[in-house]
Parts: C-alpha cells; sequence; structure tokens
C-alpha cells in the first residue's frame, strides 16, 4: 500500500487527479471506475482544469460508476447520473457511449447487475478505481454485513448511510432505501485502486479500513488485500494512524 497524508482537502484533490491523468496518458483507453460523494467532486475539478488547460485527452476512456440509488430516474437530480454529467462528465471530451452508470430505474434488478458485470469483463476489467469510504467503512455501497457480497447487488441502504446522504437531499424521508452497488470482488478485481478520505469523520473507518482485522462489518478492511492500493488522506482522516 502506498500511504500519502497531506494537509488538506485540496492536497488530496490535486494528487488524486495526478495519478488519474497518469493513468489516462499511460493508457489513452483506460477503464476507469468512478465514485460520487463529496470526496471526489475536488478531484473531477481538477481533471477538468486539466482538460482545458493541459488538453488532457478522455475521449478514450471508459467509465464504470460504483453505484446508483435504486429507484431514482437518471434525470432527477439526486441521481449518481446527474451527479456525473454536472460535476465532469459534461466539462470533459468522454464519449457518452463509454459512460457506464447502474440503471437506477431497471425493473429486473437482477439482470441489470449481471449485464453490468459482463460489461465490465467486456471493457477488460478496470484499470483504476477511485473510491471514497463511508463513516461506517462502506466502499461503493457493500455496507457493514456478516459477509462479503462478492458481484455488483442491489442494497438495502444501512441507516448511518440514509442518515449521512440525507443532507443531499430535503428530508431523510426522500434518501432511497436501496441501491446497486458494484461489489467486493469487483472492486477487488480492479488493477489498481485510489482510495481518498478527508475529514475527522473519516477517521475512524480509515484507521479500522487500514489497521484493523479483515472482516465484512469493516468492508473497507478488505483493501489491505490489494496489490496495488494508493490511499491519499488528509491530516484529520489520519488522525488515529500516527
Ligand atoms: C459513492 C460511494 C460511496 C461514497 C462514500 C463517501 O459513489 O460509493 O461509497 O464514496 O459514501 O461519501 P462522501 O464522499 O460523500 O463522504
Amino acid at each position: 500500500m502506498k500511504l500519502y497524508i497531506v494537509d488538506d482537502y485540496n492536497a488530496m484533490s490535486k494528487k488524486a487527479a495526478d495519478i488519474v491523468s497518469m493513468q489516462i496518458k499511460t493508457k489513452q483507453n483506460s477503464v476507469i471506475g468512478l465514485a460520487t460523494g463529496s470526496t471526489p467532486i475536488g478531484m473531477y475539478k481538477e481533471l477538468i482544469k486539466m482538460h482545458r488547460k493541459e488538453k488532457l485527452d478522455f475521449s478514450k476512456i471508459k467509465t464504470f460508476n460504483l453505484d446508483e440509488y435504486y429507484k431514482i430516474h437518471p434525470q432527477d437530480n439526486q441521481s449518481y447520473r446527474y451527479y456525473m454529467m454536472k460535476n465532469f462528465f459534461n466539462h470533459i471530451n468522454i464519449d457518452h457511449n463509454n459512460i457506464n452508470i447502474p440503471n437506477g430505474m431497471t425493473n429486473d434488478t437482477e439482470r441489470e447487475c449481471k449485464l453490468y458485470e459482463e460489461k465490465i469483463q467486456e471493457s477488460g476489467g478496470i484499470d483504476l478505481q477511485i473510491l471514497g469510504i463511508g463513516t461506517n467503512a462502506h466502499i461503493g455501497f457493500n455496507e457493514p454485513n456478516n459477509k462479503f457480497e462478492p458481484y455488483t447487488h442491489l442494497v438495502n441502504l444501512d441507516k448511518n448511510t440514509i442518515k449521512s446522504n440525507s443532507r443531499f437531499f430535503r428530508s431523510v424521508e426522500d434518501v432511497p432505501a436501496k441501491a446497486i452497488s458494484m461489489g467486493i470482488k469487483t472492486i477487488m478485481s480492479s488493477r489498481k485502486i485510489l482510495l481518498l478520505a478527508n475529514g475527522d469523520n473519516k477517521a475512524q473507518a480509515i484507521f479500522e479500513s487500514l489497521k484493523g482485522p479483515i472482516v465484512p462489518q469493516v468492508p473497507g478492511s478488505i483493501l489491505q488485500l490489494h496489490k496495488d492500493l494508493t490511499v491519499i488522506i488528509d491530516k484529520k482522516a489520519a488522525r488515529y494512524l500516527e
């Protein structure tokens, strides 16, 4: 594991964007796994800057998002598709046919999950997966559980996650109770993983994930087994590591 403890959110975002940009420059048709939430917004901003200033070329990349709420319409401004378009895809030269996000409106979730896995396989697998982490140590929407779910699946969101994500909604009742998420094996099969975290409220999840026992009750702990994991966290999130 490569661990970078940086001063603040901006430094985390810049370093993360450098790693993504290096990946794309080294392999133009990289397959990139993407996350939503507050954590990667700064990284997306930096990548957009690189596209504008240095002509960083996204035209050949393919992307797979970790998750999408269920049921939510893609045009709903709380959907993760909407988030991705607004915060990243609308500002870069990605081919929109190369964007993959689980369909949060499907009536056949089993089929949707199977198709998502197949698409990842057909694309040659994920080269670089970006991850945030929940305060309960979830990765993607793999919530603390008594077993690791391997593949893309329908998840019942944890009370903690619903409460925490309610900051993006009008009220806690508006947060969908379910989501479609890549599984642990889907994530772990990525050739490289980049985990980002900032702020005091992530310190416990980071400590347990990086230093604690590998158990499904702490989904992020599985990352200790990955062969090419880079972790970029700010000082606050690193509080219990030092
Ligand atoms: C988002 C995702 C989640 C978030 C996590 C942290 O696609 O899969 O695991 O990364 O909930 O969210 P923020 O960054 O909002 O603290």
